[in-house]
Order: C-alpha cells, then sequence, then structure tokens
C-alpha cells in the first residue's frame, strides 16, 4: 500500500491541549488512519503548555513575518506520530486558554492567530519544509479553515477536507480584517472568504476544501437545516455530495475500564460485577449518599448546547424519584450557580465540581450509572461514548451524533438485546424528565439493566470502520487531483 502524507491541522490534540472533544479526535486520529496507509502529521500553535511539553525542539522553518510577527516551526512527536508546532510567541505565547483570557473573554486578535496559523499550515502543506512533503491538508474547525483558503488562493493544487466538528463557532470577524489576512483582493467574494459583509474563517475553508466532512451522519444531515446550519446551511446544500459524515471514534488506550489508572476498581464485561466499588468510591468522592438507586453523572461544558439549563429545571423531578446527581463541568456563570444551588438544596442527592479534570471524568464513567447528555445539538458527542465503554448507560438527546451511536431501549430493541441507553425526543423539561423515569424504570430492573449495560460496551465505539473512511476520502480526493 503506498502511504498518503496527510497533514492534520487543528487547535487543540489530546494529549497536549484540550478544551473539548475536537482535542481527543485530533489526538486520535493519526492512530486511526495508520492501519489503512495514511502518514499524518499534526500541527498545533505553540502554546505555553505545548512548548512545555515539546522540551527542547528543533527548528525546522523560519517566517521572518507571518501576518505580521515572527515565527518558526518545530519539530516534536504527538504520542508516536510526527508532530509540528507553530512557536510565534506574539501569537501563542500567553497565559488563558487557546482561544479566550481568563475571564474567558475571546482574545481580541484571535482572527490574526488562527490567520497566522493556516496561513503556516497552508505552507507547510504545500511544501515549504525541506523533508515535509504532503498529499493532502485536513483542516479541523474554523481555526484551521483559512488553510484550504490559503492554498486556493496560492494556486495550489493540493487537496484538501474540512471537517466541522460544531458549526456554531465559525469565526466570523469584520472586513477591516482582511487586507491584513494578505490574500488576494478576488478572495474577498461570495464564494471566497466574504460572509455577511465581513470575513467568515469556516465559510471560507467550506468553500475551498475538496471535501467537507462532519463527525456524524444524522448532523451531516442536521446542517442542510436552518435549525442546525446557523446560516451555512445553504453553503453545505450547495457543496452536496463533497460533504460526508463520518463518526468519531474513542481511544481506547486511553478509555479502557480493564487498564484505566484511575478506576477504583478495574473491570471487563465479563467482570461487570465488580463495577459497583467505582460507584461507592464515586459517591464517597462527592459525598453524596450510598445506595443502590440510580446515580446520574454529567461530564460537560456548561452552556445552552449542551442543554444545562433544562437539566436545571428537571433536578427536583430526578431527585423526587430516589435519583442521584454528581456533576463536573463548567462553562456559564449563571449555570454555575445554579447547579451549585441545587446542590445546596439537595445535599447527599446533588453533588457540583465546577472545572475540569480529566481522571475524575474517568471516575465518574466508571462510578455512575447512567450519563445524561441532553443536548440541543451535537455534532458527534463524546461523553455518550466514554459511557458505552464503561457501562454508564446513556441518556441523550436524539440528535446529531447522540442519535447516531446509542440505541434507544424501546420494546423492540430490549426484545432484540440492541438496546444501548435512553434516547430522549426533544430538550424540554417533559421529555426529559420522561426520559429520566424510562431511565429509573429500567434500573429497577437489574437484568434489563446489565443487558443494557453489556450490550453499550459490545457496540463498536472504536476508530476502525471511520479509520478507514477517512483513509478512503483522503485517497479518493488525492487520486481525482
Ligand atoms: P464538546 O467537544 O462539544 O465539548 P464532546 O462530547 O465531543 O463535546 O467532548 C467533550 C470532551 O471533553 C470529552 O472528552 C469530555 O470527557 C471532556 N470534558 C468536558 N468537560 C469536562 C470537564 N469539566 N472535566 C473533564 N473533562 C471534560
Ligand atoms: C465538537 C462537538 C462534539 C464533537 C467534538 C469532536 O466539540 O461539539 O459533538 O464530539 O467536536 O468531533
Amino acid at each position: 500500500m503506498t502511504n498518503l502524507r496527510v497533514l492534520s491541522i487543528a487547535s487543540e490534540a489530546v494529549p497536549l491541549i484540550k478544551t473539548g472533544g475536537l482535542a481527543d479526535v485530533a489526538g486520535a486520529l493519526p492512530a486511526a488512519v495508520a492501519p489503512h496507509g495514511v502518514a499524518m502529521t499534526t500541527i498545533l500553535p505553540g502554546y505555553p503548555k505545548v512548548l512545555a511539553a515539546l522540551g527542547k525542539a528543533k527548528s525546522v522553518h523560519a517566517w521572518p513575518s507571518l501576518l505580521g510577527e515572527p515565527a518558526r516551526l518545530l519539530g516534536g512527536k504527538l504520542g508516536e506520530h510526527p508532530l509540528l508546532v507553530l512557536d510565534a510567541p506574539a501569537y501563542f505565547q500567553r497565559d488563558g486558554g487557546p482561544y479566550a483570557d481568563g475571564a474567558a473573554r475571546d482574545w481580541g486578535d484571535n482572527w490574526r492567530r488562527f490567520g497566522a496559523f493556516a496561513r503556516a499550515a497552508a505552507d507547510v502543506a504545500a511544501g515549504a519544509v525541506k523533508g515535509h512533503a504532503f498529499d493532502l491538508a485536513h483542516a479541523h474547525d474554523w481555526q484551521a479553515a483559512m488553510t484550504p483558503a490559503y492554498l486556493r488562493y496560492a494556486g495550489s493544487a493540493l487537496p484538501s477536507v474540512m471537517t466541522i466538528h460544531n458549526m456554531a463557532f465559525q469565526g466570523h470577524y469584520g472586513a477591516d480584517v482582511f487586507p491584513a489576512l494578505g490574500l488576494p483582493r478576488e478572495a474577498f467574494a461570495i464564494d471566497g472568504v466574504e460572509y455577511h459583509g465581513g470575513v467568515g474563517f469556516l465559510k471560507a475553508g467550506l468553500e475551498a476544501a475538496s471535501a467537507i466532512t462532519t463527525v456524524s451522519p444524522t448532523y451531516a444531515r442536521e446542517i442542510r437545516t436552518a435549525e442546525f446550519g446557523m446560516g451555512l446551511e445553504g453553503l453545505i446544500r450547495s457543496r452536496g455530495e463533497r460533504v460526508h459524515g463520518i463518526v468519531n471514534g474513542i481511544d481506547t488506550r486511553e478509555w479502557n475500564p480493564e487498564s484505566d489508572p484511575a478506576l477504583a476498581q478495574r473491570f471487563g464485561l465479563r467482570t461487570l460485577h465488580k463495577r459497583v466499588a467505582n460507584k461507592h468510591a464515586l459517591e464517597a468522592e462527592f459525598g453524596l449518599d450510598s445506595h443502590d438507586g440510580p446515580l446520574f453523572v454529567v461530564i460537560t461544558r456548561l452552556t445552552w448546547q449542551k442543554g444545562m439549563d433544562v437539566l436545571l429545571e428537571v433536578i427536583d423531578h430526578l431527585v423526587g424519584l430516589g435519583g442521584r446527581l454528581a456533576l463536573l463541568g463548567s462553562g456559564d456563570a449563571a449555570m454555575e450557580a445554579g447547579f451549585h444551588a441545587a446542590a445546596a438544596r439537595h445535599p447527599g442527592k446533588v453533588a457540583v465540581r465546577i472545572g475540569y479534570d480529566e481522571a475524575l471524568s474517568h471516575r465518574m464513567q466508571a462510578g455512575g450509572d447512567a450519563i445524561l447528555v441532553p443536548s440541543r445539538f451535537e455534532p458527534c458527542g463524546l461523553t455518550q461514548l466514554y459511557g458505552l465503554a464503561y457501562g454508564c448507560v446513556p441518556v441523550v438527546s436524539r440528535t446529531g451524533g447522540l442519535a447516531d451511536t446509542v440505541v434507544d431501549a424501546n420494546l423492540a430493541a430490549l426484545a432484540a438485546g440492541a438496546a444501548t441507553g435512553v434516547q430522549c425526543n426533544a430538550v424540554t423539561y417533559g421529555a426529559l424528565a420522561d426520559a429520566i423515569d424510562r431511565t429509573i424504570a429500567l434500573h429497577r430492573q437489574p437484568d434489563t439493566w446489565r443487558a443494557i449495560q453489556r450490550a453499550g460496551m459490545k457496540s463498536d465505539f472504536s476508530w476502525g470502520r471511520s479509520g478507514k473512511a477517512y483513509a478512503d476520502l483522503y485517497a479518493s480526493l488525492v487520486e481525482a487531483a
């Protein structure tokens, strides 16, 4: 098999820097496509955390001025796979997060930071760095989306893939930023980077890329509609057959209950009875009452997307039915306060950790009975996949990747032994309360519950099929070019 050389352009990747699922996916992709003849190199911005992990690295290229600031390219490793890091101190050497400062305000120069990142990635993909040649560029989300546009306006024939992990974030800026992006005048056009009179990064990438993917088949259909397309539905529809839905897998080296070092007690399909030790440990860790009743967990960004406002309304109902809730998350300040208030109202029944804690998220998947994911939209979603792998039954809204990965415990699915979770019809008080009622009723039947857990643990959440789907797509685009 010939090796295709792909440059994956992402603004975050596990294990170096993570704010959400994009990092899990970008971190897992090189290993997912490797068995299918793809040699993937990842390029990341040189945030302090990334540079610290890199240690003493070799500089392989330099730009005297990248959209106005000097930058160099460092070589390193992302796990076992090649990594390039854009060290541009003026853009990336700052305290705070990758996209926002410590007070959660977006950096005012994000357009220049990620414009520069994409410009550099386009140069690298097109062969500017000796010893690093590529057959295709794969850009993830708006932060990388200008890469296909830069390639296009540089006249490069290199094929490119643009993956949408979340249509809600588009990188939309005023027309005044256009001159500083260093694109030819003609790029400021309706079929170029222009969007509602300004510059749209994601829009530009979707126009320029050879193919578009998103992270589940259902979301690929949903973004053709006004409800989910967030203004770009017309463009998505116009690209027709070139839009593909490829569902995310999970990294089973990081997420395996049989070998997970974070757990109080490891377990597997054949040793499911051992799992209860993790539940007791989790109850103790959260200061919750300890009993056999259902323990719900939530691990999420606290945002409107994730339906957390509706969960806040349903908590009293959940507790009234004998349920308990442990939540780990951060985000919207009003939601954080709401969950703190719920915990104060229901001591021993509801407990909240505000913050980001990777190891705790593993312990929660291992100790919770069910994980609640009531998202209003969810391109793929990963926490329900981790739930499946860990016997933590997902209770999800029927949208995007949640609809594609969780089989609802309706009568037919239960009879066929296919049920892996509970789907809720809508993100409303009534629908979520109903899904919680159904979950609690199922949990009262231990044999049925165990069958649902087992079916989930056996379901295919690996990267196998999707790794091949990406590789096949790359190969078809390279061939067509
Ligand atoms: P999104 O990327 O939209 O936030 P995903 O479900 O795709 O949603 O991915 C979220 C990722 O971030 C998962 O790996 C999840 O476990 C993790 N995560 C979210 N919030 C937290 C948190 N507070 N602490 C630890 N991990 C978290
Ligand atoms: C985005 C989406 C999430 C998806 C993740 C990885 O953050 O919100 O649904 O799982 O990207 O593709």
